[in-house]
C-alpha cells in the first residue's frame, strides 16, 4: 500500500502504475458502503489495473463550521480497509497542499445545486465539483466510482463530466444498508443510541410510500403525504425536505411519468441524514 499526501507526488507515482486507473473518492471514516465502492473499483480495472481511494475531509463543501469540525476522522482505520479491499495507492492531503493561500478559482454549478439538499446548504456542491474535479485532474484516472446514496452528488458530477468533456467515466454504485434498512453513512455514527434505532423509519417511510406507486397512484401528492405521515410517526424526526423530482433533472414532478426519485433529508438534531429510492412507472 501506498500512502501520499503530496500532491505533486502523486502524481509523479501514478504516472508509472498499470492502467485503467480507477478513483474512488472519500472523506475518510470508511465503512461497508465505501469498501463496496473500492470493490467495484478494483472488479472496473481488473487485477492488472490501479485502484487509488482519496481521503480528504473537504473544508470548501461544508457550510456549517460544526459540521466540518465534527466530521469523523479514521486514518489508521481506513488504511488498514483500504488496503484488505484492494486498493494500491492512498491520496490523503493536507488542506493546505490542496487549497493554496492564493486559491480564487473554483467550479460552480447553477442548476442542480439549487435544489433539494443545494438549497439547505449553500456552496456545498460547488465545493464538491471543485475537489472532485482537482481529484480527477492529479489522478488521471480512467475512471471514478461515488455511491447512488448521495444521488445528487452524483448528478451534479455526471453533468459536469458531460459539460466541461472530461475524459473519465463515472460510475454509480448501489447504496449500502445497515441490516434495518438506514443507509450507510460516516454520519450515522454521530446519532444517539435512541435516534440510531428510530433511523430505520426513513427507509421504511420511503418504500411504504412507493408501494402506492406499485399499485397504480402517479400522481406525486399523494405518495409524498403518505411518507410525510410515516415520517410523523417518529418522535425525533425534523424534515428537512420530502419531495419527487425527475431522475435525470432533479426538478420536481407532479405526475410521475418518467423515471423518478422520493427524496428525503431529515434532520435527528444536528445529524442530518438524506435518502432516497427510485420511482420507476
Ligand atoms: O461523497 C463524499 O464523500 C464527498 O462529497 C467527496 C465526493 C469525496 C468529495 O469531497
Amino acid at each position: 500500500m501506498i500512502i501520499i499526501d503530496s500532491p505533486q507526488q502523486l502524481i509523479k507515482v501514478l504516472a508509472k502504475m498499470p492502467r485503467p486507473l480507477c478513483l474512488v473518492p472519500t472523506m475518510g471514516a470508511l465503512h461497508e458502503g465505501h469498501i463496496a465502492l473500492i470493490r467495484k473499483a478494483r472488479q472496473a480495472v481488473g487485477e492488472c489495473g490501479t485502484v487509488i481511494v482519496s481521503i480528504f475531509v473537504n473544508p470548501i463543501q461544508f457550510d456549517k463550521e460544526d459540521d466540518l469540525a465534527k466530521y469523523p476522522r479514521a486514518l489508521e482505520s481506513d488504511v488498514v480497509i483500504c488496503e484488505k479491499a484492494g486498493a494500491e495507492i492512498i491520496f490523503t492531503p493536507e488542506v493546505v497542499t490542496m487549497y493554496e493561500s492564493d486559491s480564487s478559482i473554483t467550479i460552480s454549478e447553477n442548476r442542480l445545486s439549487t435544489l433539494l439538499c443545494g438549497a439547505s446548504r449553500p456552496g456545498h456542491f460547488n465545493g464538491v465539483c471543485t475537489v472532485v474535479m482537482k481529484l480527477f485532474m492529479l489522478s488521471r484516472a480512467d475512471i471514478a466510482i461515488f455511491g447512488k446514496k448521495d444521488f445528487q452528488q452524483l448528478a451534479v458530477i455526471k453533468r459536469m463530466v458531460r459539460n466541461l468533456n472530461i475524459p473519465i467515466e463515472i460510475i454509480g454504485h448501489e447504496t449500502i444498508r445497515e441490516h434495518d434498512g438506514l443507509a450507510m453513512s460516516s454520519r450515522n455514527t454521530r446519532l444517539t443510541q435512541d435516534h440510531r434505532t428510530d433511523s430505520s423509519i426513513i427507509y421504511r417511510s420511503l418504500n411504504a410510500a412507493a408501494e402506492l406507486l406499485k399499485l397504480g397512484e402517479r400522481i406525486s401528492e399523494p405518495i409524498l403525504l403518505a411518507a410525510r405521515k410515516y415520517l410523523l410517526g417518529s418522535q425525533y424526526v425534523k424534515i428537512d425536505y420530502l419531495e419527487i423530482v425527475d431522475a435525470e433533472n432533479l426538478e420536481r414532478v407532479a405526475i410521475i411519468r418518467k423515471p423518478s426519485i422520493l427524496a428525503v433529508a431529515v434532520f435527528y438534531d444536528n445529524v442530518r441524514l438524506i435518502d432516497h429510492v427510485e420511482l420507476k412507472p
